[in-house]
């Protein structure tokens, strides 16, 4: 059966392109109120979609975006196919910068077998890959070879703000399934596709820095006044030592370290770190002294200025002392970190670090901890397969340094694992211009999906 539906699948490449072309065309950027009512269409499209793959689809409404809660009705699964659960999300980044675009995020353009638009690889064209999958099932098979649970969410790019509420209001429903399904990471290379056995936590603020009630003049005023934006470049210098190690007290302390044979494994895989520099146009590669590129972006917590403003921003030259500065200050943690403990640190130092004149305000955004995921379970072993008949490669064990909160949640208030099976590669462009998703991955990514619904429903009895 299997067979005749990757025929099937094979047959209908065209379709499932045109069909992902309509759902990246809809502008669902979560973080912008303007783009609300894109949110939700793109919403209505995919409980649709599901519809067609036969699932009783509906809207589940929350404080801002929806998700999507679909189940195989009775008699569209065998009637002992274990429980499985796949989780996605529709909403996306913000698109800009335009300009840096070549063809505009939500004109879906195929370009080099690659499709470009905002969502084609993080997460809607992943997800789509399912969505292909159980169609095809449904077509040729009549059925789904495993009772599925389908929650899509609009908020993961916004740190899946109601999503913990969404789960604890239908635990009765979800709490049965066997294994929870994730596409929303990478391959580890073009022909080396991956399962991702471990993801890093968020702590993420913004902070504010108030001097003076208005700009001033910096001839008039300066150095008679406090410069928030000098403050604010003080403060920042000192979250950092030389050797790239964060300086807040404590901030290394629950830090899990890898065993040194994962570190082995890792320094087998096929990295080039001169190579990785040049692609992303950097001289040298930089971090944490002591580690390898892999294990700091895979094992070692971090801390990253996202965005810094304060002053004068047009062309020439201004005279001018701010009154404000700002930053946002991303963290992300690694297993056993505790993100309220982390953002504990960070407060206490940070408000040690301000000099006299300036007012500081610190506003917690996001905080999730790192999740880690077993290697060695019935659902990793049937992923294992699917990916094999996808791609015609065995996956290799990886991590990534990306965050996905709602693993951790599924663990924490169902006891549920993940399996994280990534179709898309490391050069997507994920949150950045030009986001695209190879056909290749696209293609193997339906197939492996309807491969795994068939596994899962063989191994998981
Ligand atoms: N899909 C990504 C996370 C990801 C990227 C995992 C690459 C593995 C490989 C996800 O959509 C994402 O961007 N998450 C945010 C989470 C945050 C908003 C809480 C992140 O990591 O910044
Ligand atoms: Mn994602
Ligand atoms: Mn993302």
């Amino acid at each position: 059966m299997l067979e005749s539906v990757l025929v099937w699948i094979e047959k209908n490449k065209h379709s499932w392109l045109d069909d992902l072309k309509q759902w990246l065309s809809f502008p669902s950027v979560s973080a912008d109120p303007a783009h609300n009512a894109d949110v939700s269409a793109a919403a209505d499209w995919a409980m649709y979609y599901l519809r067609g793959a036969g699932l009783n689809s509906t809207m589940i409404p929350t404080a801002r975006h929806p998700c999507i809660l679909a189940v195989t009705p009775d008699g569209a699964c065998p009637a002992d196919a274990p429980h499985v659960l796949l989780y996605g999300h529709y909403d996306v980044q913000p698109p800009e910068p335009l300009e840096k675009w070549i063809s505009p995020p939500f004109t879906p353009t195929l370009r080099e077998k690659k499709i470009f638009a905002r969502g084609a690889s993080d997460d809607k064209g992943q997800v789509f890959c399912h969505l292909a999958a159980l169609t095809a099932w449904k077509q040729i098979a009549h059925e789904i070879p495993v009772r599925l649970t389908v929650l899509l969410e609009g908020e993961e790019e916004i740190g899946s703000i109601n999503l913990r509420e969404v789960i604890s209001a239908h635990a009765g429903q979800l709490k049965s399934a066997r294994t929870l399904i994730i596409s929303d990471s990478s391959q580890f290379a073009p022909g080396v596709p991956a399962i991702t056995c471990g993801l890093r936590g968020l702590v993420y603020y913004q902070v504010n820095l108030q001097g003076a009630r208005e700009d001033l003049h910096s001839g008039v005023y300066g150095g008679a006044v406090a410069n928030p934006a000098n403050a604010l470049a003080q403060m920042l210098g000192n979250l950092h030592d030389p050797r790239g190690r964060v300086s807040i007290p404590g901030f290394y302390d629950d830090v899990l370290e890898v065993e040194p044979e994962l570190r082995r494994q890792w320094a087998a895989l096929p990295f080039d770190e001169a190579q990785f520099a040049e692609s992303l146009g950097v001289e040298k590669l930089y971090g944490e002294y002591g580690y390898t590129a892999l294990e700091r972006r895979w094992c070692r917590p971090t801390l990253d200025i996202s965005g810094l403003t304060s002053g004068y921003q047009g062309p020439g030259a201004k005279t001018v002392l701010p009154s404000t500065a700002s930053a946002k200050v991303s963290m992300r943690l690694v297993p056993n970190q505790n993100p309220q403990k982390i953002a504990a640190a960070f407060e206490e130092y940070f408000k040690q670090l301000r000099p006299p004149g300036v007012k500081l305000e610190l506003h917690l955004l996001s905080a999730s901890p790192a999740a880690l995921t077993p290697i060695d379970s019935p659902a990793v072993a049937a992923a294992a397969q699917a990916v094999k008949e996808g791609f015609l490669a065995d996956p290799v064990f990886v991590r990534e340094g990306g965050s996905i909160p709602v693993v951790t949640w599924f663990k924490e208030l169902l006891g549920i694992d993940s399996v994280l099976l990534g179709f898309g590669l490391p050069d997507d462009n994920l949150h950045a211009p030009n986001e695209k998703l190879d056909l290749d991955c696209f293609y193997g990514g339906i197939r492996t999906a309807a491969a795994l619904y068939y596994l899962l429903g063989k191994r998981l009895k």
